[in-house]
């Protein structure tokens, strides 16, 4: 998708067909990038990838018609992806071998107060608590939007309540990490000290998204799975060859290993001095929190770098965003406003306050994380001018609206 932009007459776009290639125009008056951050899955760079003679799939572009019945199944990752497919494979497979490169926290679950309310104090596994809302529970809902909407908010809460844990060496840091530390060891039981010893990170919870893993720490020590921690030196035709120089053979090769981070558009946007957003911002980001641009009048992107990243739900994020850009787009068609744009001077303002507040921030720590670019330790894992950190936590405020109230 290509654009070409001026919005002091109006905004006009070249739009694409992907697949067909036919190109078309039209215009806008305002336009929204709601184009997602994770969508754009890429194989990792794996030497020997493709020489794999066996049928493989990245888990964004899951294959339904692979038989995984009583298979021999290699999975790369641990990420909040992995993690949910590993535990399913468990149950079917006849061995899973997960290839875990880096520490993460698997965490309790969130949510889990709010959550005791509807399961009315039934013994649930805290390490299973995948909960299926029942059909009552849907109804009670639908009767009682003000339950519904106390239980929405219950959740939110709760999550929020952990803000103070993204502080390094906070009090709720320590909390924290002494809660998940004990339970990851409750949840893979009595021995398995190697895995333990790797999987535990040394960095403070939130550095990378947490996960609450329901289910994976317990599947990676049945019998049928091997968690392999020696790093991967390449893809065979058969299998893994780990850099011990063991081949680990397979029938399906499962690649959970993330996304092209959107960090920028997709497609090329020029402002009406006919400067491309690529040319504007060089190898920066340079996004008033994740929404406007400089330069770039009456263009709004839905949670972009320097959103809130790294909240637990992005889904209250998005609304927000979307309200506001509907609320610019009210003051644009009622004030008669043909382009309004953020200025530098504001961007400068809050991004200067974001490398303040970053200082003691858990993110300087050493993980790797997409919130950082895929990058361990970055130039300075607290420059928001260089898009290594790309995740600010917002005191929100927001309006709760029940789907089934009118
Ligand atoms: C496996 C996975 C699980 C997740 N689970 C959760 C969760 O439980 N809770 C949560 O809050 N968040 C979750 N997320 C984060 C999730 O990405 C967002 O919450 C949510 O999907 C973002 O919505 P979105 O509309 O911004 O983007 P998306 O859902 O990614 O939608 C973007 C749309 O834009 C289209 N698009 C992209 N590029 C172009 C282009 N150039 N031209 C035209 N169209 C384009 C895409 O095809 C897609 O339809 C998850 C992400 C992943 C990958
Ligand atoms: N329910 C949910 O809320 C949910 C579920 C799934 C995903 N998501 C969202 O989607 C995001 C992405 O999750 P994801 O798990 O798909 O991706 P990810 O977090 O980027 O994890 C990718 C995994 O693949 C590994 N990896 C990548 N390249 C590799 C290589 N060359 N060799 C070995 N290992 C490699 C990474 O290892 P390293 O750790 O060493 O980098 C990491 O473990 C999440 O953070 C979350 O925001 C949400």
């Amino acid at each position: 998708m290509i654009r070409k932009y001026n919005a002091a007459d109006h905004i006009q776009s070249t739009l694409e067909d992907q697949k067909t290639k036919e190109q078309w125009y039209d215009w806008c008056h305002v336009w929204i990038n709601g184009t997602g951050i994770l969508n754009n899955w890429k194989w990792p760079d794996i030497e020997g990838l493709h020489d794999f003679k066996g049928p493989k799939m990245h888990s964004a572009s899951w294959d339904h018609g692979i038989d995984l019945d009583n298979k021999v199944i290699g999975v790369i990752g641990n990420g909040s992806t992995a993690v949910q497919i590993v535990p399913q494979l468990q149950k079917i497979a006849k061995q899973v071998q997960c290839y875990i490169r880096s520490s993460t926290w698997i965490s309790p679950p969130f949510g889990g107060g709010a959550l005791a309310q509807v399961q009315k104090g039934a013994d649930v596994d805290p390490g299973h608590r995948q909960y299926e809302f029942t059909a009552e529970d849907k109804r009670k809902f639908k009767e009682d939007p003000k339950f519904h909407l106390n239980f929405r908010k219950g959740i939110e809460a709760e999550i929020n309540g952990l803000f103070g844990m993204y502080r390094q060496g906070s009090e709720l840091s320590d909390q924290f990490r002494k809660v998940i530390t004990d339970e990851m060891n409750r949840r893979m039981g009595p021995d398995h000290q190697e895995l333990k010893d790797f999987i535990i990170p040394t960095w403070a919870p939130g550095c990378r998204r947490i996960s609450p893993g329901d289910g994976y720490l317990e599947a990676l020590v049945q019998p049928n799975v091997e968690p392999i921690m020696k790093g991967i030196d390449r893809v065979t035709p058969d299998g893994i060859l780990t850099k011990d120089g063991v081949e680990h053979k397979m029938d399906v090769l499962v690649c959970a290993t993330g996304f092209k981070v959107a960090f920028r558009p997709a497609f090329n946007v020029i402002n009406g001095d006919g400067v491309s957003l690529n040319e504007d911002w060089g190898d920066s980001v340079n996004l008033y929190m994740g929404v406007s641009a400089p330069r770039f009048p009456n263009f709004y992107t839905i949670v972009g770098p320097g959103a809130t990243w790294s909240n637990g739900t992005l889904l209250p994020s998005i609304e927000t965003t979307i309200e506001y850009s509907v609320k610019m787009m009210q003051k644009i068609s009622k004030e008669h406003i043909k382009a309004i744009e953020v200025s530098q001077e504001a961007l400068d303002d809050i991004y200067a306050h974001f490398d303040e507040f970053h200082k003691n921030t858990v993110w300087k720590e050493e993980c790797r994380s997409w919130f950082k670019d895929g990058k361990v330790k970055s130039k300075s894992p607290i420059d928001t001018d260089k898009s290594t950190l790309a995740n600010f936590f917002l005191d929100r405020i927001y309006v709760y609206q029940s789907p089934f109230t009118s």
